[in-house]
């Protein structure tokens, strides 16, 4: 009795947590719309000088002055504003979203700190709103605004195809899109700020957000028949993805935020990362850390945890409730508090889980992801439970009202008129540093979009395979990049194969195998359609070579004439990108 008791207190309790966040989305989502629109130039009310087209982070000019523009927030914006625009949920949108690429196409020709267009300068973090370059000091470059601004573009470029014509994307937008992705291939393998602009090393977020644009950059480049890119792309989007699964602690349950800064680790990046890389086609896959995947599941738990007892307006809550998280738990900056954006990318990945599991009609735990059901139902065990189990129907209400209660969270600490700040105070729940942040308001559409069941464009990834070893970008790394006088050339042709049907490599020197058809050298298809091999060949040399087909072992067929050919370096490791002829 006492327990069916407790059990109709608590669907009560829930109904009555599901009723004020149904108000709260109602009230909340024009005025985040309307707080986005206000800080877009030239005529947002609050965007005070902005060019056309240009997102400013913030109106608010000190303590702390975000009157700037950021890649970063303006990308993700836009990509909440084109999700509306293409989904039919608001049309009148085409005239900024085309705003919008004009001002990043002026921007990203500004010469700034970071270099220019051709040396880096794609990297630099934010600009001042009249589209000039901010020249102080700051933490720079930061790798992941290319990347999102490609995918931001990409979603557009693809509604463009269909609602105008190929060549007028090729014109008009690939050229953007084009210096952005060949910025993530050549330069995802050096260090970075992270997105909190704080740790320079490598950043979970910045990886995974470059390998996606690489992905949907090379579905794109396809369809717009700029093959020459392509190959590039998937080999280089392959070594992300291998870099990608090396985060992951095992022995913590967590993603690993930064490879630097000395920290935990346990931050707001990897629950950011999980939705904004979330293809509803890939399930639950872990290569890509989806959200409703074991590892992302599991991370998502150590993270939220971690803020349980540090932030005074936490205390006395369940422990398997929600609470305000912030960016990570040994944050100090305007006094280290709950942001808006990252409480409520906790509730959005957890909607995105629901999404799937509803769709595929099932849910898996597993001994990774144990730990954060357990929460919910301390008896469940390692299994798969199909829509039609008492398990599946509990687990995914209580995902969900533990995922409203994050918008619970942020809907209490909201203030009278809705305005959404950075942060709300740690000990009273009060809004904190700059007002009307842009990126709170989209944080915010986005995850109440979510909660509606609505997932934007997947991008390829479902049924990836992850490299066996990490290639560097320049191809040689891990595998030594050989001996004195030659240097590492890694070979990579795109070519679609049949079952049984390989491909190999032969060529004008000995490594090469001296033209021999029977020793050839088969290349690896780990990133199909690109097969791929590293052979050391004689430095500063005039290579020849050409791929052949074998079907099961046996000669088939030559590429067709003249050779390939190309002068090898000096010295260090060498990529060669080819489409099978
Ligand atoms: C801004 O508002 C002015 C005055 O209404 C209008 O003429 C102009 O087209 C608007 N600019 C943009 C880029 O929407
Ligand atoms: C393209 O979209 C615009 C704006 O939504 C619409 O007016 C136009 O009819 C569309 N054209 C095609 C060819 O779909
Ligand atoms: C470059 O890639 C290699 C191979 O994945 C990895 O070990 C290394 O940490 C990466 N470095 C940076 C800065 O991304
Ligand atoms: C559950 O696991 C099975 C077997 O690994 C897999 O085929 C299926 O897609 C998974 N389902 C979900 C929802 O993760």
């Amino acid at each position: 009795m006492r327990g069916f008791l407790l059990s109709a207190l608590a669907v009560c309790a829930s109904v009555v947590a599901q009723t004020s966040v149904d108000s709260y989305v109602a009230t909340e989502s024009p005025i985040a719309k309307q707080g986005i629109l206000n800080n877009i130039g030239p005529n947002g009310s609050k965007s005070q000088g902005a060019k056309a087209g240009v997102v400013i982070a913030s109106p608010s000019t000190t303590n702390p002055d975000y009157l700037f523009t950021w890649t970063r927030d303006s990308s993700l914006v836009f990509k909440a504003l084109i999700d509306q625009f293409i989904s039919g949920a608001d049309t009148t949108l085409l005239g900024q979203i085309q705003n919008f690429v004009t001002s990043e196409q002026i921007l990203q020709q500004v010469s700034n700190p970071s270099g220019t267009v051709s040396t880096g300068g794609l990297g630099e973090p934010h600009y001042n709103i009249d589209e000039t370059a901010f020249t102080a000091a700051w933490g720079r470059p930061q790798r992941d605004g290319p990347a999102l601004r490609a995918t931001a573009m990409i979603e557009y470029a693809n509604w463009l195809i269909k609602n105008t014509s190929v060549s007028n994307v090729v014109s008009n937008l690939w050229p953007i899109i084009k210096l952005d992705l060949d910025y993530v291939a050549a330069d995802w393998n050096q260090t970075t700020f992270d997105l909190w602009e704080e740790v320079s090393s490598s950043s979970f977020f910045t990886t995974a957000v470059q390998h996606r644009s690489l992905r949907e950059g090379a579905a794109l480049a396809t369809t717009l028949g700029q093959t020459s890119v392509v190959s590039n792309y998937i080999t280089q989007a392959g070594n992300i993805l291998c870099f990608l699964q090396s985060y992951w602690n095992p022995t913590g349950g967590y993603i690993t935020a930064n490879t630097g800064g000395g920290r935990s680790g346990k931050d707001a990046n990897t629950a950011l990362a999980s939705i904004h890389t979330f293809d509803p086609a890939a399930g639950c896959d872990a290569t890509t850390f989806q959200p409703c995947s074991d590892k992302a599941l599991s991370s998502l738990k150590v993270y939220v945890d971690a803020f349980r007892s540090i932030y005074t307006i936490n205390s006395g809550i369940a422990s398997n409730a929600a609470v305000a998280t912030g960016r990570y738990p040994e944050d100090s900056y305007m006094g280290g508090n709950p942001w808006y954006l990252a409480t409520a990318a906790v509730a959005e990945q957890l909607y995105d889980a629901l999404i799937v599991w509803k769709a595929q009609g099932s849910l898996n735990v597993t001994s990774i992801s144990l730990p954060f059901f357990q929460q919910f139902l301390p008896s469940v065990a390692v299994g798969t439970y199909a829509s039609s189990t008492s398990t599946f129907t509990t687990l995914t209400a209580a995902v969900k009202t533990f995922a409203d209660g994050f918008i619970a969270t942020n809907a209490k600490y909201t203030p009278s008129g809705g305005g959404l700040a950075e942060q709300y105070s740690r000990s009273n729940g009060a809004p904190v540093s700059a007002v009307d942040l842009t990126w709170s308001y989209a944080a915010t559409i986005t995850a109440f979009e979510a909660r509606a069941g609505f997932a934007s464009p997947g991008w390829g990834a479902a049924g990836l395979t992850v490299p066996t070893t990490c290639q560097t970008s320049g191809g040689g790394g891990g595998t030594g990049t050989g001996g004195s006088g030659t240097v590492a050339v890694t070979f990579n042709v795109m070519a679609t194969t049949f079952f049984g049907e390989n491909i190999y490599i032969t060529g004008s020197v000995d490594s090469l195998q001296d033209w021999s058809t029977d020793t050839a050298l088969i290349l690896n298809p780990a990133n199909y359609p690109i097969w791929s091999i590293t052979v050391n060949v004689p430095a500063s040399s005039d290579i020849q070579y050409k791929y052949i087909r074998k079907v099961n072992g046996v000669f088939e067929s030559w590429e067709s004439d003249p050779n390939n050919e190309f002068t090898s370096p000096s010295g260090g490791s060498f990529i060669v990108n080819d489409v099978w002829r």
